[in-house]
């Protein structure tokens, strides 16, 4: 069985996508898993490849989410199936009952919704990923009316189950992000 890579990830993800945001998304949630993977002491560059291909199937069903994942990515030659898993886990509770069990499948059930309020936090910021700071986050993640689409029950859910504190798990999520600022769109504004 040969692990996802990430090449293998962004030619999937590019036959199945199109739109910049929903890429964004995958960069992020990607920066996030390889921040997590480091703090696990697992290889960042597979967890950052199952990252990136999570919502593989999003553009096409976004009714259907993760309906349309599994055998798909198989027949598009993808043989690893503790990515297809991980990738299914994420949507444990709303679009599959495939429950996170490993730390790479509850640190992507968390970072998906987080990622989305970091990012959310440091637009709102001049220096925005740049000089972002764990306490701003955890500000807007108290602040149910800012970003509210973003489910925080689903952050802490997952945080429960990662064993983390919440802050530990932002602190995560924006050091990965930070690494990739500029292709997030999230670099600091020139005065
Ligand atoms: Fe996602």
């Amino acid at each position: 069985m040969s692990q996802l890579t990430m090449e293998q990830a962004k030619a999937l993800l590019a036959t199945t996508t199109t739109q910049q945001h929903l890429f964004e998304h995958a960069i992020g949630v990607s920066a996030a898993m390889g921040a997590m993977a480091r703090h696990f002491g697992e290889d960042p560059a597979y967890w950052e490849a199952v990252g990136y291909l999570h919502d593989y199937d999003y553009e096409q069903f976004p009714e259907e989410h993760l309906r349309h994942t599994a055998d798909e990515l198989r027949a598009a030659g993808v043989e690893d199936e503790a990515a297809i898993r991980a990738i299914l886990a994420h949507g444990y509770g709303g679009c599959t009952d495939v429950e996170p069990l490993t730390p790479m499948e509850k640190s992507l059930f968390t970072v998906d919704e987080l990622t989305g309020l970091v990012g959310a936090t440091a637009r709102m910021r001049p220096g925005r990923l740049s000089d972002l700071e764990v306490s701003s986050v955890k500000k807007k993640f108290k602040d149910k009316k800012f970003a509210a689409k973003i489910k925080r029950e689903l952050i802490q859910q997952g945080c429960d189950m990662l064993g983390m504190p919440l802050e530990e798990v932002i602190g995560l999520c924006i050091e990965g992000m930070r690494a990739h600022m500029e292709e997030l769109g999230l670099a600091p504004v020139q005065a």
